[in-house]
Protein backbone atom coordinates (compact mmCIF):
# COMPACT_ATOMS: atom_id res chain seq x y z
CA UNK A 1 0.00 0.00 0.00
CA UNK A 2 1.19 3.31 -0.96
CA UNK A 3 2.55 5.86 1.86
CA UNK A 4 -0.12 8.07 1.40
CA UNK A 5 -3.13 5.34 1.69
CA UNK A 6 -1.43 4.61 5.38
CA UNK A 7 -1.71 7.98 6.38
CA UNK A 8 -5.27 8.08 5.26
CA UNK A 9 -6.09 4.96 6.93
CA UNK A 10 -4.69 5.68 9.85
CA UNK A 11 -5.00 9.26 10.63
CA UNK A 12 -7.95 9.73 13.48
CA UNK A 13 -9.51 12.68 15.21
CA UNK A 14 -7.13 13.56 18.74
CA UNK A 15 -8.84 15.19 21.39
CA UNK A 16 -5.86 14.61 24.18
CA UNK A 17 -2.31 16.35 23.20
CA UNK A 18 0.78 17.11 24.96
CA UNK A 19 2.31 20.18 25.57
CA UNK A 20 5.13 20.37 23.66
CA UNK A 21 5.53 23.14 21.48
CA UNK A 22 5.09 22.73 17.57
CA UNK A 23 8.18 24.05 15.88
CA UNK A 24 7.88 26.70 12.74
CA UNK A 25 9.03 24.64 10.51
CA UNK A 26 6.50 22.05 11.24
CA UNK A 27 4.25 24.58 11.05
CA UNK A 28 5.30 25.54 8.10
CA UNK A 29 4.50 22.26 6.52
CA UNK A 30 1.21 21.90 7.81
CA UNK A 31 0.88 25.43 5.89
CA UNK A 32 1.89 24.44 2.91
CA UNK A 33 -0.33 20.98 2.66
CA UNK A 34 -3.09 23.11 3.10
CA UNK A 35 -1.83 25.85 0.30
CA UNK A 36 -1.08 22.98 -1.57
CA UNK A 37 -4.81 21.59 -1.82
CA UNK A 38 -6.91 22.59 -5.21
CA UNK A 39 -8.92 25.33 -4.82
CA UNK A 40 -12.22 25.64 -7.68
CA UNK A 41 -10.72 27.31 -10.50
CA UNK A 42 -7.77 27.89 -9.23
CA UNK A 43 -9.27 30.57 -6.82
CA UNK A 44 -6.57 29.77 -3.73
CA UNK A 45 -9.19 31.97 -1.75
CA UNK A 46 -8.28 30.50 1.27
CA UNK A 47 -6.51 32.31 4.31
CA UNK A 48 -5.11 30.53 7.33
CA UNK A 49 -4.70 31.80 10.93
CA UNK A 50 -1.93 30.01 12.93
CA UNK A 51 -2.97 30.44 16.86
CA UNK A 52 -0.59 29.24 19.05
CA UNK A 53 -2.48 27.40 22.28
CA UNK A 54 -2.82 29.79 25.05
CA UNK A 55 -3.46 32.92 23.01
CA UNK A 56 -6.16 34.44 24.82
CA UNK A 57 -8.78 34.60 21.99
CA UNK A 58 -8.71 30.99 21.67
CA UNK A 59 -10.01 31.40 25.37
CA UNK A 60 -12.79 34.12 23.98
CA UNK A 61 -13.56 32.18 21.15
CA UNK A 62 -14.38 28.88 23.47
CA UNK A 63 -16.43 31.67 26.05
CA UNK A 64 -18.38 32.82 23.37
CA UNK A 65 -18.97 29.67 21.77
CA UNK A 66 -20.64 28.41 24.77
CA UNK A 67 -22.40 31.76 25.22
CA UNK A 68 -24.04 31.41 21.82
CA UNK A 69 -24.68 28.03 22.28
CA UNK A 70 -26.83 28.63 25.45
CA UNK A 71 -28.72 31.42 24.50
CA UNK A 72 -30.55 29.48 21.87
CA UNK A 73 -31.31 26.66 24.32
CA UNK A 74 -34.38 27.21 26.50
CA UNK A 75 -34.21 24.39 29.07
CA UNK A 76 -31.69 26.25 32.01
CA UNK A 77 -30.12 22.75 32.83
CA UNK A 78 -29.37 22.36 29.20
CA UNK A 79 -27.65 25.79 29.21
CA UNK A 80 -26.23 25.65 32.72
CA UNK A 81 -24.30 22.06 30.86
CA UNK A 82 -23.15 23.68 27.90
CA UNK A 83 -21.47 27.02 30.12
CA UNK A 84 -19.50 24.53 32.88
CA UNK A 85 -18.59 22.12 29.74
CA UNK A 86 -15.16 21.46 31.16
CA UNK A 87 -13.27 21.03 27.97
CA UNK A 88 -12.88 23.69 24.98
CA UNK A 89 -13.27 23.63 21.81
CA UNK A 90 -9.91 22.63 21.07
CA UNK A 91 -9.30 20.09 23.29
CA UNK A 92 -5.52 22.34 24.52
CA UNK A 93 -4.21 21.69 21.13
CA UNK A 94 -0.58 23.48 20.95
CA UNK A 95 -1.52 24.82 17.52
CA UNK A 96 -5.22 25.98 16.39
CA UNK A 97 -5.51 26.85 12.61
CA UNK A 98 -8.55 28.43 11.38
CA UNK A 99 -9.15 28.34 7.68
CA UNK A 100 -11.50 31.30 6.52
CA UNK A 101 -12.93 31.88 2.96
CA UNK A 102 -14.80 34.29 0.73
CA UNK A 103 -18.03 34.68 1.46
CA UNK A 104 -19.18 35.24 -1.81
CA UNK A 105 -17.76 32.53 -3.36
CA UNK A 106 -20.05 29.14 -3.85
CA UNK A 107 -17.35 26.54 -3.51
CA UNK A 108 -15.35 28.74 -0.36
CA UNK A 109 -16.65 25.62 1.79
CA UNK A 110 -15.61 22.54 -0.23
CA UNK A 111 -12.39 23.96 -0.73
CA UNK A 112 -11.60 24.79 2.75
CA UNK A 113 -12.98 21.52 3.35
CA UNK A 114 -10.02 19.94 0.88
CA UNK A 115 -7.33 22.17 2.51
CA UNK A 116 -8.22 21.24 5.98
CA UNK A 117 -8.16 17.42 5.35
CA UNK A 118 -4.66 17.99 3.83
CA UNK A 119 -3.42 19.53 7.16
CA UNK A 120 -4.85 16.11 9.01
CA UNK A 121 -2.90 14.17 6.69
CA UNK A 122 0.00 16.11 6.68
CA UNK A 123 0.32 16.16 10.50
CA UNK A 124 -0.93 12.45 10.75
CA UNK A 125 2.78 11.88 8.25
CA UNK A 126 4.61 14.19 10.44
CA UNK A 127 2.96 11.87 13.24
CA UNK A 128 1.05 14.52 15.09
CA UNK A 129 -2.42 14.29 16.01
CA UNK A 130 -5.27 16.69 14.46
CA UNK A 131 -8.74 17.75 14.75
CA UNK A 132 -10.97 19.12 12.69
CA UNK A 133 -13.29 21.87 14.26
CA UNK A 134 -16.38 22.81 13.27
CA UNK A 135 -18.06 24.05 16.81
CA UNK A 136 -16.17 27.41 16.62
CA UNK A 137 -18.12 28.56 13.95
CA UNK A 138 -20.90 29.48 16.48
CA UNK A 139 -18.38 32.03 18.24
CA UNK A 140 -18.57 33.85 14.99
CA UNK A 141 -22.76 33.83 14.62
CA UNK A 142 -22.34 36.73 17.76
CA UNK A 143 -22.14 40.15 18.82
CA UNK A 144 -18.24 39.33 18.76
CA UNK A 145 -18.13 38.43 15.45
CA UNK A 146 -16.44 41.63 13.78
CA UNK A 147 -13.91 41.59 17.01
CA UNK A 148 -12.95 38.04 16.38
CA UNK A 149 -12.61 38.20 12.45
CA UNK A 150 -10.21 40.94 12.82
CA UNK A 151 -8.27 39.58 15.75
CA UNK A 152 -7.47 36.67 13.26
CA UNK A 153 -6.88 39.00 10.32
CA UNK A 154 -9.17 37.45 8.53
CA UNK A 155 -9.08 39.46 4.73
CA UNK A 156 -11.89 41.73 4.04
CA UNK A 157 -15.19 39.47 3.07
CA UNK A 158 -13.73 36.47 4.44
CA UNK A 159 -16.13 34.47 6.99
CA UNK A 160 -15.33 31.33 9.44
CA UNK A 161 -15.04 28.05 7.19
CA UNK A 162 -13.19 25.76 9.26
CA UNK A 163 -10.72 25.28 12.07
CA UNK A 164 -8.23 22.57 13.23
CA UNK A 165 -6.15 21.17 15.70
CA UNK A 166 -2.42 20.14 15.80
CA UNK A 167 0.10 18.54 18.50
CA UNK A 168 1.81 15.73 19.45
CA UNK A 169 -0.71 12.81 20.60
CA UNK A 170 -1.66 12.18 24.54
CA UNK A 171 -3.55 9.59 23.68
CA UNK A 172 -4.80 7.10 20.65
CA UNK A 173 -7.74 6.41 18.92
CA UNK A 174 -8.36 3.79 16.22
CA UNK A 175 -9.85 4.77 12.82
CA UNK A 176 -13.14 4.91 12.83
CA UNK A 177 -15.36 2.05 11.54
CA UNK A 178 -17.65 2.02 8.24
CA UNK A 179 -19.96 0.45 5.98
CA UNK A 180 -19.25 0.87 2.14
CA UNK A 181 -22.21 -1.38 2.00
CA UNK A 182 -24.49 1.50 3.25
CA UNK A 183 -22.46 4.61 1.53
CA UNK A 184 -21.61 3.19 -1.93
CA UNK A 185 -23.53 2.58 -4.79
CA UNK A 186 -22.28 1.09 -8.04
CA UNK A 187 -24.26 2.40 -10.78
CA UNK A 188 -24.79 -0.84 -13.70
C1 LIG B 1 -16.42 19.28 9.17
C2 LIG B 1 -16.05 18.62 10.47
C3 LIG B 1 -16.27 19.29 11.66
C4 LIG B 1 -15.90 18.70 12.87
N1 LIG B 1 -16.06 19.40 14.04
C5 LIG B 1 -15.70 18.85 15.20
C6 LIG B 1 -15.81 19.58 16.40
O1 LIG B 1 -16.21 20.73 16.41
N2 LIG B 1 -15.45 18.99 17.56
C7 LIG B 1 -14.98 17.70 17.59
O2 LIG B 1 -14.67 17.20 18.67
N3 LIG B 1 -14.84 16.98 16.45
C8 LIG B 1 -15.19 17.52 15.27
N4 LIG B 1 -15.02 16.82 14.11
C9 LIG B 1 -14.43 15.48 14.14
C10 LIG B 1 -15.46 14.37 13.87
O3 LIG B 1 -16.26 14.21 15.01
C11 LIG B 1 -14.70 13.09 13.50
O4 LIG B 1 -14.00 13.30 12.30
C12 LIG B 1 -15.64 11.91 13.34
O5 LIG B 1 -16.21 11.57 14.58
C13 LIG B 1 -14.92 10.67 12.79
O6 LIG B 1 -13.86 10.32 13.64
P1 LIG B 1 -12.36 10.24 13.10
O7 LIG B 1 -11.96 11.62 12.65
O8 LIG B 1 -11.56 9.79 14.27
O9 LIG B 1 -12.32 9.29 11.95
C14 LIG B 1 -15.34 17.39 12.89
C15 LIG B 1 -15.11 16.73 11.67
C16 LIG B 1 -15.45 17.34 10.48
C17 LIG B 1 -15.15 16.62 9.18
Amino acid sequence: MSEVLDVIKERSSIRKYRQDTLTEEIVDKLLHAGLQAPTARNTQELHFSVVRGGHPVLAELDKEKKQVIAASLEDQTEKDNILNQPDNFYFDAPVVIFVDADKDFGWSQVDAGIAVENIALAAQSLGLGSLIIGSVKRAFEGEKKAYFETTLQFPENHEFAIAIGVGYKDTEKEPHTYDPGKAVSFIK
